[in-house]
């Protein structure tokens, strides 16, 4: 057998075939299953957008409203997982909440029938409408209040944000919530979406696959620039600094979180949709600071790494649109989780259709023969 030549973080190896996603990072453009993302931005929903990724086409009227009307139902957690929630130390991080109680539903859920299409469709109902609870509940658990319930006459973002704020929001706020979770919610092969397949390729639940992949999510290379980038202009702290700042710490060779991308080689389609929600916000609200700064950085970081296909990425403007919606920047990662359920179920359905377990090889770089030294002798 052909053993291929070694790729660190297999840059560029092919890992499977898949038709969820595409990505063309010289061009900008980013798709669910063929439709472009600005119109599923426009035009779509999250819930309609995860239906399209996972079962591959878009739903009718009727098929909708069905799923809609299934994940309403299922939002509510068992006690048992807001009492196991209540034990977490409330100093630990909201994506290790996250992932604990993703793996505790394997064990209210446990069988294992993936051959089983209604088994199938059960699971996808289930992480969907449990993992914002999940959520919301530990952010209002670790300051010692009860979390709020799920309110049924509220859409899937509206009610998120409801139990995370304690309050219904602003029609306008929810609608752009919504935008953020269909942004979020697929981007072909990344670590978090493989994690997610190499678990679904053993043939295990699917809730210890959504766990591994919020587990690899958690990391800051993966899931982490936004809250950075939130640091990092609170750290300019004025239009008037901004290029100073960016000269200094180009000259010290450290990079500028949300921007820079390993695909996109010109501004992420989705920094440039974000923006457009951000502006939309912030006029509402009579302006923002850090939204003035984030500009004009903007605008020189081009002017000094555009030659180099640096732009904005998709972490440069979220952050500023999460915070004005309530959400507290750890929880900026959880809240990418809850839209990226969608793309890693689809990568799990899609793995199950054409399953062989991965096993990859290595080149061995050790040593042979080597005689075992009794301990006494070393
Ligand atoms: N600011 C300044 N310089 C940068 C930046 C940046 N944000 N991004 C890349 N560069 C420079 C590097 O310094 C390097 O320069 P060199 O060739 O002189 O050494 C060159 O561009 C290539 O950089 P790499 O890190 O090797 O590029 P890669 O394609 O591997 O990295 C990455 C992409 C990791 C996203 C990188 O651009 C980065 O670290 N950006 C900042 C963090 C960030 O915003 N991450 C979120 C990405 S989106 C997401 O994961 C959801």
């Amino acid at each position: 057998m052909t053993v291929c030549e070694y790729k660190p973080g297999l840059e560029n190896i092919a890992a499977a075939q898949s038709s969820i996603s595409h990505v063309d990072g010289k061009q900008g453009i980013l798709e669910y299953r063929g439709i472009g993302i600005e119109e599923l931005a426009s035009k779509s929903n999250f819930l309609e957008a995860a239906y399209l990724l996972i079962w591959g086409e878009l739903p009718r009227q009727e098929e909708l409203e069905a799923f809609e009307h299934d994940i309403r139902f299922h939002r509510r957690i068992k006690y048992r997982i807001r009492d196991m929630m209540k034990c977490f130390p409330e100093t630990g991080h909201p994506m290790d909440a996250l992932q604990t109680s993703a793996a505790a539903l394997g064990l209210f859920y446990s069988r294992r029938a993936l051959d089983n299409p209604q088994y199938i469709r059960e699971a996808v109902v289930r992480l969907l409408a449990k993992i914002p609870t999940m959520v919301a509940a530990f952010k209002l658990m670790r300051k010692g209040h009860d979390p709020i319930q799920p309110r049924d006459d509220l859409g899937y973002s509206a009610n998120f944000l409801y139990m995370l704020n304690e309050r219904e929001p602003d029609p306008l706020a929810a609608q752009i919530f919504d935008v953020c979770l269909t942004l979020h919610a697929e981007h072909t092969i990344n670590a978090s979406t493989f994690s997610a397949m190499v678990t679904a390729s053993t043939l295990t639940d699917p809730y210890a696959v959504i766990a591994s992949a919020v587990g690899t999510l958690a990391g800051p290379l993966h899931g982490g620039a936004n809250e950075e980038v939130i640091a990092m202009l609170k750290e300019i702290g004025s239009v008037e600094n901004v290029r100073p700042y960016l000269e200094d710490r180009l000259q010290r060779k450290e990079k500028i979180m949300g921007f820079g991308h390993r695909v996109y080689k010109v501004k992420d389609p989705r920094a440039k949709i974000l923006q457009n929600l951000a502006e939309q916000l912030f006029e509402q609200s009579g302006g923002n600071k850090y939204y003035e700064i984030a500009v004009e950085l903007e605008q020189a970081v081009e002017e000094k790494l555009g030659h180099r296909g640096i732009y904005a990425n998709v972490d440069f403007y979220s952050g500023l649109v999460y915070l004005k919606l309530g959400i507290p920047s750890d929880l900026f990662t959880p809240v990418f989780a809850i839209a990226r359920v969608a793309g890693w179920l689809a990568h799990w359905k899609e793995q199950l259709a054409v399953n062989r377990i991965f096993r990859p090889t290595q080149e061995y770089t050790g040593t042979h023969n080597v005689s075992y030294i009794p301990i006494e002798e070393r």
